[in-house]
C-alpha cells in the first residue's frame, strides 16, 4: 500500500500554549487535523467561559483561515470551578469538555483538585448535561513511586468517580499503562481513552539511552516495555474505546535542557507520520481512521468531519529542530526519516 486516504482525523489532546509559543506551534496540529481539544493548562490557567473565548480567539488569530481549524476548548476544574459557568460555557457551544489535573501531577496544575469531592457539584453538573470530563490520571503522593501513579490513580481515584457518576462521559488521557487499559476495556461505554504517538513508540529506557534524554520526559512518565505493547495493543484493537490524542506539549529547549526539565513532547509536527508506523507495525493500518477520525468524534457526540487526508509512501525527513534562539523546539522523532507524509490539505 503506497497511500492511505482516511476522513480528516482529530487530535483530542492537545497543548497550543499562548503568545509566541502558540503563534509557532498551533499550524502543526490545524495542518493535520480537523479539529483539536485545546488544554486549558496555561499561565494564569483557563478557568472560566470568558477566559475559554478570548483564548479561543487567540488560536484563531495565530491560524490562517484557509486551514478551517476547529479549536474546541475546556476549562480547568479548580476546587472553585463555578458549575453554572461550565454549564453555560457547554450550552453556548464555548466549551467542549473540562479538565481535571490532580493539584501537582504536572505542568502547571498547582491550582488543580486536592479533594475530588471539592468538585462533585461540576461532575454531577457535567453529567446532568452530558459534558465529557478529561482526566490527568496520576495520584500525586509524594509515597508513590512516579512510575506507579496511573495504576493507583485508577483504584484510589477513577473507580470513586465513576461510581459516585456513573452517567458521566470520561476520557483517561494519555493512558501509558497494562493496567489503565485493562481498567478502560472492562469498565463501561462512558470510559474511554486518548493515546500519544510517544507512548506507543518508548518505553522509559528512552530517557536514559546513553545518558539523560530530557526530551523523551512527559507526563505519565513512559513505563516499562510490557506497558507499551498493552499500549500499542489497545490502540491498534479497532476497540472504539481508545482514540487519537498527541498530548503534544511543547517547551522551549532551554526549559527541557535544564537542572529541573520540564515535562512533555512535541510531537504536533508529524503525529499522523508517527501514528501510522506505529500501525503499520502492527499490521493494523485498517483499524488507523477509526482510532484517528471516528471513535473521539462518536464518544464526544460530535459529527465525523466531512473531508480526507492522504498518507502517502514518500517519507517524512523530521527536522532536528524548529524555530530559532529560545524559542527553539526539539521535536519527537527529531532527525528520524518516516516512511509515511501526509499529503499538505488542499
Ligand atoms: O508531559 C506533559 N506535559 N504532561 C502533561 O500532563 C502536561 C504537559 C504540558 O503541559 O507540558
Ligand atoms: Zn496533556
Amino acid at each position: 500500500m503506497d497511500s492511505l486516504t482516511i476522513r480528516t482525523p482529530d487530535d483530542f489532546h492537545a497543548h497550543f500554549r499562548d503568545g509566541a509559543m502558540l503563534s509557532n506551534v498551533a499550524v502543526f496540529t490545524a495542518r493535520q487535523f480537523g479539529r483539536a481539544i485545546v488544554m486549558p493548562n496555561l499561565v494564569p490557567p483557563i478557568i472560566t467561559t470568558e477566559q475559554a473565548l478570548a483564548y479561543k480567539s487567540r488560536i484563531s488569530v495565530a491560524l490562517p483561515d484557509s486551514l478551517q481549524f476547529k479549536p474546541l476548548m475546556t476549562s480547568y476544574l479548580t476546587e472553585d470551578s463555578d458549575p453554572a459557568d461550565i454549564e453555560r460555557g457547554f450550552a453556548d457551544g464555548v466549551l467542549t469538555a473540562c479538565k481535571l489535573y490532580p493539584a501537582g501531577a504536572t505542568t502547571n496544575s498547582a491550582q488543580g483538585v486536592r479533594n475530588i469531592e471539592r468538585v462533585y457539584g461540576a461532575l454531577a453538573t457535567m453529567e446532568r448535561i452530558g459534558m465529557p470530563l478529561l482526566i490527568h490520571g496520576e495520584v500525586t503522593d509524594p509515597d508513590i513511586d512516579i512510575f506507579d501513579r496511573e495504576a493507583v490513580f485508577l483504584d484510589r481515584v477513577l473507580s470513586r468517580i465513576i461510581s459516585a457518576f456513573p452517567a458521566l462521559k470520561v476520557v483517561l488521557e494519555h493512558v501509558t499503562t497494562s493496567d489503565a487499559v485493562e481498567f478502560v476495556e472492562s469498565s463501561g461505554p462512558n470510559l474511554a481513552a486518548t493515546i500519544t504517538p510517544h507512548h506507543l513508540v518508548i518505553n522509559r529506557n528512552a530517557m536514559f539511552q546513553g545518558g539523560l534524554r530530557p526530551h523523551f520526559y512527559c507526563l505519565p512518565i513512559a513505563k516499562r516495555e510490557r506497558h507499551r505493547l498493552a499500549v500499542r495493543r489497545a490502540a491498534t484493537s479497532g476497540s472504539s474505546k481508545f482514540f487519537l490524542g498527541t498530548d503534544s506539549a511543547p517547551h522551549r529547549v532551554g526549559d527541557k535542557e535544564s537542572a529541573c526539565g520540564c515535562a512533555g513532547v512535541f510531537n504536533a509536527p508529524f503525529a499522523l507520520e508517527s501514528y501510522a508506523k506505529t500501525f503499520e507495525e502492527e499490521n493494523a493500518l485498517h483499524h488507523l481512521e477509526n482510532f484517528a477520525s471516528v471513535n473521539g468524534a462518536t464518544f464526544y457526540d460530535l459529527p465525523l468531519n466531512e473531508g480526507t487526508i492522504t498518507l502517502e509512501r514518500s517519507g517524512s525527513e523530521v527536522p532536528l529542530t524548529y524555530g530559532t534562539g529560545v524559542d527553539t523546539v526539539i521535536p519527537f522523532h527529531a532527525g528520524e526519516t518516516l516512511a509515511w507524509r501526509l499529503k499538505p490539505r488542499e
